[in-house]
């Protein structure tokens, strides 16, 4: 069974997805401050040997093709604030991403999860929607019952409410594949949360959606995060960034430009880079 076997080495690879100025170069470990906690109601925590959290990385490089996408990359993501991850096209987010799900390896330095390498253990509770979502080539219902029995027996009317609460409830005897864009995005968000995932990484998740299923998906990633889910959520939408986050952090060509508060980061971005990008200015 080809698609199951898809879906496998996803699971495999950690969840159910396919799968001129100082500050316009920013220089590696010129971040800002690290804010304190914010967000509340910590749930979902495992055991040490299952605790993902902090992810940290130690002067990461990736190369590819010849080329370093991510240079000298110091960052610690811990329990506590939803981050947001921004910055211009090529800046290396969705590369980023990659490296945090441990689907790439850097190919230099070092990064742990919760002080370990990341165990086949932590790596099911580490969930990612990636910028073009995949799904399994069967029923919208089938999607969100497969994730659902992953993570244990499936309770009468669970896949039910999980396909309610994004409101797919009427798409779901229709093959996943044959949905919408926005549709797929919600459906993959869905059967991400599903999974009841300790570590959600979201790229661009309503990148191609309408207003008022962004805001749905907007309600979602803020419960999971008060749910204690930490979220790394990737946008160039600055609106729903400052809706969203509790701490951003802007990459550029590969680096760190800063991680601050997103008050901080909104109201006083510390490089050029940030504030040109903030002020609609394409970044060379
Ligand atoms: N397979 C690849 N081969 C060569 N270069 C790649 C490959 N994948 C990504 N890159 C390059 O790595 C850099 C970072 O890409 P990445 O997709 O992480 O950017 P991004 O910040 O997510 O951009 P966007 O906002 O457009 O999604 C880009 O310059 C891209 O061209
Ligand atoms: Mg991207």
């Amino acid at each position: 069974m080809p698609e199951a076997r898809t879906f496998g080495s996803d699971m495999a690879a950690g969840m159910l997805e396919e799968g001129g100025e100082a500050g316009a170069h920013c220089a590696a470990g010129d971040e800002g401050a690290m804010p304190s906690n914010q967000a509340s109601g910590r749930a979902a925590r495992g055991d040490a040997a299952s605790e993902l959290l902090p992810i940290e990385l130690e002067n990461v490089d990736y190369a590819i093709g010849g080329t370093t996408v991510i240079e000298g990359l110091n960052l610690v993501l811990a329990e506590g604030p939803l981050t947001v991850l921004m910055g211009p096209n090529g800046a290396g987010k969705t590369m980023l991403l990659r490296l945090l799900q441990g689907l790439v390896a850097p190919t230099s330095g070092r990064i742990t999860w919760g002080g370990t390498l990341l165990s086949r253990q932590k790596r099911v509770r580490l969930g990612l929607v990636f910028q073009k979502p995949v799904l399994l080539r069967r029923s919208v219902a089938a999607n969100i019952a497969f994730a659902v029995g992953l993570r244990g027996r499936v309770r009468a009317g669970e896949v039910r409410a999980h396909l309610a609460a994004f409101d797919l409830a009427a798409l779901s005897d229709r093959p996943a594949r044959g949905l919408s864009g926005g549709e797929q995005q919600r459906l993959a968000l869905a059967r991400a949360l599903a999974l009841a995932p300790r570590v959600l990484l979201l790229d661009e998740p309503t990148a191609s959606l309408d207003p008022a299923s962004t805001r749905l998906i907007e309600r979602h990633v803020l419960e999971a995060a008060r749910n204690g889910i930490k979220i790394v959520f990737v946008t160039h939408d600055i609106g729903q960034a400052r809706r969203l986050a509790d701490e951003v952090i802007f990459l550029h060509r590969g680096r760190i430009c800063e991680q601050s508060p997103a008050k901080h980061f909104f109201e006083r971005p510390q490089s050029a880079a940030a504030r040109a990008y903030l002020a609609g200015e394409i970044l060379a």
